[in-house]
């Protein structure tokens, strides 16, 4: 019998936990290593998600444990107004990563960030209203979880007053499109912000965004795109916050998204991937900005706000980022598994598309009838054949958008790995199409 049905750990799971989203998977982990999490069978299952797409060093990283040990023996945790060394060089450390963007504010959380964010760009505009796309995630808590789309909106009574959603643009199923059928994204964006502007009651103050859509399904923002949506924010007196939970610190080839764009966002959120795995976030804003909210009493004092321990941890991720070259890697890594997904494209008709940027990409599972028809079983069970078969992989499912697999191993994946995990996923279809 596997250690894996263990009926007590189970029947604990049953009686204690609070469920909290989608089931959970059918194993019990014991431990991780590299891009690998340990069964209770000591089965090797390869991670295609990082964690929940965060530990981009991969699991273990001896570096990030010695940084942990050293920081917890020497402060972890203080009064929220005291400063340490570890807080103060991670954010010179961030500041000279992103130019321009020179002030930076250390929390715990994605969506506490996106708070802090949002906060501040209301106080500082001195209006309320907050635009996403329709198909996004910012997070659970209030403000953050008002401008989250994707899921979650129904039975929790109102979001916040002036909340305003248009539509994520979608290369693959373009609701504007040129006469040669390509998407056209000018016009989907005026056409969106028209209707924006209709209901706006003239209290605009930000418009959150992630370069590439993950949760809702690996929508890549076109060139262009960032740098034209910049230009509605500027028309109308509204900031720019991208969201770079996912995408920030190399995954996508760039150490930000932002950064092949050439558009400086005016509030930039990090979290995810910036503590590698461990709660760490960031808000990072112009000095204007932060002057701005100074003055008007910009408050976001949490508990955990400037700890030394995420803080270390986080420098020791940029060290590791850069000694390991992981950026390019990213990069690299991110052209093959991109050819292996590819592959499996011109191989199977279930697959319907392969897109995004770097290490974070998504396969679309369509039916085979020709128009585009998403097939959320067909999806579930390639997931499932995977995970048997040794892989971990996440999928998206949305009404209208297919089954969407977000692949985002960690940026230290060797090419043998990412091999093993595209055959996997190869051999899981072959397995699945013939039932
Ligand atoms: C783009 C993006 N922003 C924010 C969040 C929320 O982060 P957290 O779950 O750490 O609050 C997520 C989580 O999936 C995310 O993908």
């Amino acid at each position: 019998m596997s250690n894996n049905t263990d009926p007590k750990f189970w029947n604990a799971a049953k009686n204690h936990l609070i469920r909290y989203g989608s089931p959970f998977d059918p194993a019990i982990i014991e431990r991780a290593k590299g891009s690998f999490v340990y069964d209770a069978d000591g089965r090797a299952i390869l991670d295609f998600t990082s964690g929940q797409m965060s530990a981009v060093l991969g699991h273990g990283h001896a570096r990030i444990v010695e940084t942990v040990q050293r920081q917890v023996e020497t402060v972890a945790h203080l009064f929220s107004s005291m400063l340490t060394r570890p807080v103060v060089d991670l954010a010179q450390r961030l500041a000279e990563l992103a130019p321009g963007l020179e002030k930076v504010l250390l929390l715990s959380t994605g969506a506490e960030s996106n708070e802090a964010a949002i906060r501040m760009a209301k106080l500082v505009t001195g209006k309320h209203e907050v635009v996403a796309f329709s198909k996004s995630w910012h997070g659970m808590t209030g403000v953050a979880a008002s401008a989250t789309y994707s899921a979650g909106r129904k039975g929790y009574g109102p979001a916040a007053v002036g909340s305003f959603a248009i539509p994520a643009p979608n290369a693959f199923r373009p609701r504007f499109k040129h006469p040669d059928g390509s998407l056209d994204w000018q016009s989907e964006l005026d056409d969106a912000f028209e209707l924006v502007d209709n209901q706006s009651t003239g209290n605009l103050a930000a418009f959150v965004a992630e370069p590439i859509l993950s949760s809702g399904g690996i929508l890549e923002l076109p060139k262009g795109y960032l740098a034209a949506l910049k230009k509605k924010c500027e028309e109308r007196g509204m900031l720019l916050i991208l969201d770079e939970a996912q995408t920030g610190i190399g995954r996508t080839g760039h150490m930000f998204a932002f950064q092949r764009d050439g558009v400086t966002p005016d509030i930039l959120t990090l979290s995810k991937t910036i503590g590698a795995g461990l709660p760490l976030s960031a808000v990072m804003t112009t000095p204007a900005i932060e002057e701005a909210a100074h003055e008007k009493g910009f408050l976001f004092y949490t508990t955990h706000v400037s700890d030394p321990l995420p803080a270390a941890v986080g420098l020791t991720v940029l060290d590791v980022v850069r000694d390991e070259n992981l950026v390019a890697r990213a990069g690299q890594m991110g052209a093959q598994l991109f050819d292996g997904l590819s592959q499996l494209k011109d191989q199977y008709d279930c697959v319907g598309d392969v897109r995004g940027r770097g290490l974070l990409l998504g396969m679309e599972i369509i039916k085979p009838t020709g128009n585009r028809e998403p097939d959320h079983d067909m999806g579930a069970a390639i997931m499932a054949e995977a995970f048997k078969r040794g892989l971990s992989m996440n999928i998206v499912k949305m009404p209208g958008m297919g089954g969407v697999f977000r692949i985002a191993p960690p940026l230290t994946i060797s090419a043998e790995e990412l091999d093993q995990g595209v055959s996997i996923i190869g051999d899981a279809i072959k397995a699945v199409s013939r039932v």
